[in-house]
């Protein structure tokens, strides 16, 4: 490929990123810690960031004794602590009490 190509190509490339980038926007508890996009994001381009990555930062929930109180989400007799973060926790949406597609529970997801 001649380089003129190759620049044209990295410039489309770079723009198409940058517009893409542009329209996530982080929860404002990880904006605050100052992370960046590359904390979750190991992989580019941008693939949804794995479970694993999370707990890279936060400890898994059945270690910390206190969680927070019961019923707990973080380790609920039918998944115990199997089940994916994002069920509740997005990123760039608003997050969602997974439990109360069957309960009522009363918390809210930050
Ligand atoms: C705290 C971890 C975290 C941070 C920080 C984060 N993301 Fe994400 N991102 C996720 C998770 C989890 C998903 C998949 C589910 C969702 O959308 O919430 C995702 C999904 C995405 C997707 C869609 C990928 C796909 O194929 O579904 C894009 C694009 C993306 N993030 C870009 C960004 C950018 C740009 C930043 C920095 C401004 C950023 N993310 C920061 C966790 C994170
Ligand atoms: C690079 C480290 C890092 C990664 C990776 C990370 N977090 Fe965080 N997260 C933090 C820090 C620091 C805070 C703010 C201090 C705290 O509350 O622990 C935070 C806060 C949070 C909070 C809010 C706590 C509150 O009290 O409101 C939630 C929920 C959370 N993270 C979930 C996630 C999820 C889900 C993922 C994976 C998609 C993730 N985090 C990935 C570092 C990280
Ligand atoms: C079934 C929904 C659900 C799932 C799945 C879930 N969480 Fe949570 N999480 C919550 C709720 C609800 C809170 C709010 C705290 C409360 O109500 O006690 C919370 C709070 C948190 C907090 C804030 C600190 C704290 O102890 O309150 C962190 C950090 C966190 N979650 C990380 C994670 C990580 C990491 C995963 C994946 C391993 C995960 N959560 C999976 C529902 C969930
Ligand atoms: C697909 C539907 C469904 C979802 C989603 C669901 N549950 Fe349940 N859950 C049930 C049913 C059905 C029962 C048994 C009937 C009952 O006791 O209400 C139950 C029972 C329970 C019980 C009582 C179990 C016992 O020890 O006897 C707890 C606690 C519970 N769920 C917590 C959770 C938590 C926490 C979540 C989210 C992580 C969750 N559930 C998500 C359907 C669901």
């Amino acid at each position: 490929m001649d380089k003129k190509l190759i620049l044209t190509l990295l410039t489309v490339l770079t723009l198409f990123f940058t517009h893409y980038a542009s329209a996530k926007t982080m929860k404002s508890h990880h904006k605050k810690a100052g992370l960046n996009c590359a904390d979750c994001h190991i992989s580019k381009p941008f693939e949804a960031a794995p479970m694993e990555q999370c707990l890279t930062c936060h400890e898994l929930p059945q270690k910390k004794q206190d969680y927070h109180g019961a019923p707990d989400k973080h380790d609920s007799p039918h998944y115990g602590v199997e089940l994916e973060c994002e069920n509740c926790h997005a990123e760039h949406e608003t997050s969602e009490n997974f439990c109360n597609n069957c309960h009522e529970f009363e918390f809210n997801v930050p």
